[in-house]
């Protein structure tokens, strides 16, 4: 197994380039498999869930390969509507499969996801959609065995509740290609079901509303494949916003390039600028200018525009660095704090209560052996190691590969001591002499 060490204490400065988003690529690959042909997806990061996925694809009969920064995806054949427990276990957007292979197949046999690291994730949404757009759907030995009847599903109206991304997503998947109109209400507006959106219509799906809280589609027999630029991450970027804050040099700008701040919502914008940290847009850049001193301010997470769930981590760190006392409340995953007892390990005083963990910050956080246990608590564990006395070690950073491209390279080349090395994580220690 591979982990990061990391000795703290280093400024971050100069550079770090924003990698392609994750989580908007991957529903672009499995809108690929609706046209027949070959999709040429580019900014595509190279990441552990991208090889996952594209493992599904290939499963189902897709061919994928590498081209430049992005992805050839040849869906001319397929002939194999599954998708495998083995990937669906290792990542649950796999399940966007079930859309996409009814909405090509009109039958598709996915494996539902279980739970995750930080508790149940339901599907319900995604099922009761299915429904609606006229699937009949039975499960078989923990797989979800859909099929169109006559092999096209319908049109159908859907409302989401609650909203959801990947409901959406799976949901104009299937919707694209089916017999007649259909609406589906309180949709996700992220910014990253918007750009799959755009590809969904370069492809020739209709679709009106997309960016609001009603999408309508009018189905259309096939797609046809589109060549499509994916967008900048927006998760790595409040990541490096968070970073250049707590561990940059006072006054002196850290540079994010190639990043897209409007995908970040108000709320998290509105949250950084409170801290006492500002930032500057020009284009693609964003200039972070560190404060000399971090105002703590609580956040709540929401669905977008609210502050992501997906940075809450990042800021409980950001607040163990602010002199005093703020809050972090997760609305969307109420049991997501996984990280906390790792970075409690590192001196941060925390106390969960409910969906909300209350901070007292100003302590100096300590080097520790601590364990990755998801993407998002693993890059949390790095930035405490980044301001922390001594050196961390952060272990099973497979979760972290699974979301952060080249992190250790970048952060290296801006001033951080980290490097990646293998360990037994079976190892017994030594006995002392
Ligand atoms: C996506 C992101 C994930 C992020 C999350 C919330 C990807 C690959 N993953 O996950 O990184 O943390 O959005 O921004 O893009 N829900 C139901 N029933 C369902 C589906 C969802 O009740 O059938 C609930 C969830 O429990 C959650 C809320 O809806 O409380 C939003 O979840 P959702 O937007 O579906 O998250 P994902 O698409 O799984």
């Amino acid at each position: 197994m591979e982990k990061l060490v990391i000795t703290g204490g280093n400024a971050l400065r100069g550079t770090l380039p924003i990698s392609a988003s994750k989580n908007a690529a991957l529903p672009l690959m499995a809108a690929a498999i609706l046209g027949p042909g070959t999709c040429r997806l580019g900014r595509i990061p190279q990441l552990r869930d991208i090889t996952t996925f594209s493992h599904v694809l290939r499963i189902a009969g897709a061919e994928v390969s590498r081209e430049g920064d992005g992805l050839l995806i040849d869906a001319s054949r397929i002939n194999f509507p599954e998708a495998p427990y083995e990937l669906v276990k290792k990542m649950r957007a796999s399940f966007y499969m079930l859309g996409a292979l009814l909405g090509r197949c009109g039958r598709a046999r996915v494996s539902l996801p279980g739970g995750c690291a930080w508790g149940p994730r339901p599907v319900n949404l995604h099922i009761d959609g299915m429904k609606a757009l006229g699937a009949t759907i039975d499960l078989e030995e923990g797989y979800v065995v859909a099929s169109a009847p006559n092999g096209r599903l319908h049109g159908g109206t859907i409302v989401l509740q609650p909203s959801s991304v990947g409901a959406t997503v799976n949901l104009l998947l299937a919707a694209s290609t089916a017999r007649g109109g259909s609406r589906i209400e309180n949709a996700a507006i992220e910014p990253d079901v918007v750009v799959f959106c755009e590809m969904l219509q370069a492809m020739g799906a209709r679709l009106h509303g997309t960016g609001t809280r009603t999408i309508e589609i009018e189905g259309v027999p096939l797609l046809r494949p589109a060549t499509f630029a994916n967008c900048p991450d927006r998760i790595e970027l409040g990541t490096f916003m968070i970073a250049a804050a707590i561990a940059g040099i006072p006054e002196k700008p850290v540079t994010l390039t190639g990043a897209r701040a409007d995908h970040l919502g108000q709320d998290f914008m509105g949250a950084f600028l409170r801290t006492g940290a500002r930032f500057e847009i020009a284009d693609d850049k964003i200039l972070i200018i560190p404060p000399e001193v971090l105002t703590p301010v609580s956040i709540v997470t929401a669905i977008y525009p609210g502050f992501p769930t997906d940075l809450q981590a990042q800021w409980t760190v950001l607040l163990a660095c602010c002199e005093g006392t703020a809050t972090v409340t997760d609305q969307v995953y109420g049991d997501r704090f996984n990280h906390i007892p790792e970075l409690a390990r590192m001196g941060i005083e925390v106390r969960v209560n409910g969906n909300t963990v209350t901070v007292a910050g100003g302590t100096k956080l300590k080097g520790a052996r601590v364990m990755s246990t998801d993407l998002r608590a693993s890059v949390s564990l790095v930035l405490a190691a980044m301001v922390a006395e001594g050196t961390t070690h952060v272990g099973r950073i497979y979760h972290l590969d699974r979301g952060y491209e080249r992190l250790e390279d970048k952060l290296s080349t801006c001033g951080i001591d980290i490097r990646r090395e293998a360990y037994d994580e079976f190892a017994a220690p030594e006995v002392p002499a």
